[in-house]
């Protein structure tokens, strides 16, 4: 399995002090030659941007962009300070919010690029969570057919999710996520400390995709998750790199084993079908991690029913869950039939059947049906669904 029990164990022992932690991701083997790079975390890492960004790019001009949220708090800063450095650097803010991780978007970004006079000697800087990770992302992919890209994620979903693995893109009316391109990084640098201005709910939500990482590929980690709610919360800086060099080594290996989701990338959309369905339910009220923290629990409790997951898996994840202050169940607002009506609509349903990824136990993804897919009958997502409800008998 991916769970590296050597290499956790040495990570649960090291104390990981100011020393930024690195993690170097190999995608897929097709491109292995032009695409190795380093995920630096730690923090202070803002300061040494200059250094990191030129020898990872080999150019000197520079397109920063962020949106306004995050614009606001740090964008002067790491101006002054690439500037400083002789670095020529340009900000572009956009309105933050996922309905701007639009085509709209894109394209203005794009023209303000074009005019001021950005050519094949510059590089693109992504500044944010991950709306602005995507949407730069892809501006890079397709800018003069490809700039080199580094990722500088401050939100935490960003730093253990959307900065690794190439994936770019802009949503459009028709769903997420539907027009993009991979573009690997050159490096992504996670600098710990932005993480002190994130709001709360965000760092929940982002946890939730770490306890994801722990259910799908690594027992200990998990439990060490469940042990450190309160400094995790409290974005102690120790527990925090801990956490996103272990998540970050986690979806390296996924995505380093298949760059392009044809079978064990999948297994990380565990809780992710009931969660988009729950999440285009609540239009967008619910984060992301939210609603895969209630899709996570789902999941597990339909693989349970099917025999697939250990018993047990679904009331742990709903423990370590709710101690993070995520919800655990579908909220009584919402209409059961309607999260299946929505998850049959997941791009994952392969001929009308909707393949789930589920885990065994915790720590250990399923196989499924050979490609960490298993196909589930509607009515195991309905009985799931309802029997999660707080107000539903024993
Ligand atoms: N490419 C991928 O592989 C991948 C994977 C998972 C998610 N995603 C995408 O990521 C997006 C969600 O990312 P997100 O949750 O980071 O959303 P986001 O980028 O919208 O950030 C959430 C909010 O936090 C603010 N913010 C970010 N960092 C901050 C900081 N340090 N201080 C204060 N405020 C800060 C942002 O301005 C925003 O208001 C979605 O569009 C999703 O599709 C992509
Ligand atoms: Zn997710």
């Amino acid at each position: 399995m991916l769970a590296n029990r050597a290499a956790n164990h040495e990570l649960m022992k090291s104390s990981i002090g100011s020393a930024p932690a690195i993690v170097r991701v190999a995608p897929g083997s097709t491109q292995k030659a032009v695409s190795e790079y380093e995920v630096r975390i730690g923090p202070g890492l803002l300061r040494d941007l200059p250094v990191l960004v030129r020898k990872a790019t080999g150019v000197s001009r520079f397109a920063l962009i962020a949106d306004t949220n995050v614009a606001e708090i740090y964008a002067a800063e790491v101006l002054e300070v690439l500037q400083t450095a002789g670095l020529a650097t340009e900000v572009f803010v956009f309105p933050a919010g996922e309905m701007h991780k639009s085509r709209e978007t894109w394209m203005e970004l794009s023209d303000r690029l074009l005019t001021a006079r950005f050519g094949r000697d510059s590089a693109v800087l992504a500044f944010g969570g991950g709306v602005a990770g995507d949407l730069a992302g892809f501006v890079a992919a397709t800018y003069m057919r490809g700039l080199p890209l580094v990722q500088i994620p401050t939100s935490l979903l960003a730093m253990i999710d959307s900065s690794v693995g190439g994936k770019t893109g802009v949503d459009t009316p028709a769903g997420k996520n539907l027009i993009g391109a991979f573009h690997q990084p050159r490096l992504v640098v996670a600098d710990t400390d932005t993480l002190a201005s994130l709001p709360t709910a965000e760092l929940r939500s982002g946890l939730a995709e770490a306890v994801k990482h722990g259910a799908i590929a690594d027992a200990d980690y998990f439990r060490w998750i469940a042990a450190s709610t309160d400094p995790l919360l409290a974005v102690d800086a120790s527990a925090m790199s801990r956490l996103i060099r272990r998540s970050v080594e986690i979806k390296a290996g996924v995505v380093g084993a298949d760059e392009r989701e044809q079978g064990q990338r999948k297994m990380l959309n565990f809780g992710h079908t009931i969660g988009h369905a729950v999440e285009a339910l609540s239009r967008f009220e619910l984060l992301h991690g939210e609603a895969i923290a209630i899709g996570m629990v789902i999941e597990a409790a339909i693989g349970q029913a099917l025999g697939v997951t250990r018993p047990g898996s679904a009331a742990a994840l709903a423990s370590v869950l709710g101690a993070i202050g995520l919800p655990t169940a579908l909220p009584a607002r919402f209409d059961p039939a309607e999260v299946v009506e929505l998850s049959r609509l997941d791009k994952k349903a392969r001929a009308g059947r909707v393949e789930y990824a589920l885990i065994e136990e915790l720590g250990v993804a399923s196989p499924g049906t050979g490609s960490f897919g298993t196909p589930v009958p509607d009515e195991a997502v309905l009985d799931a669904l309802v029997a999660s409800r707080p107000d539903s008998p024993p």
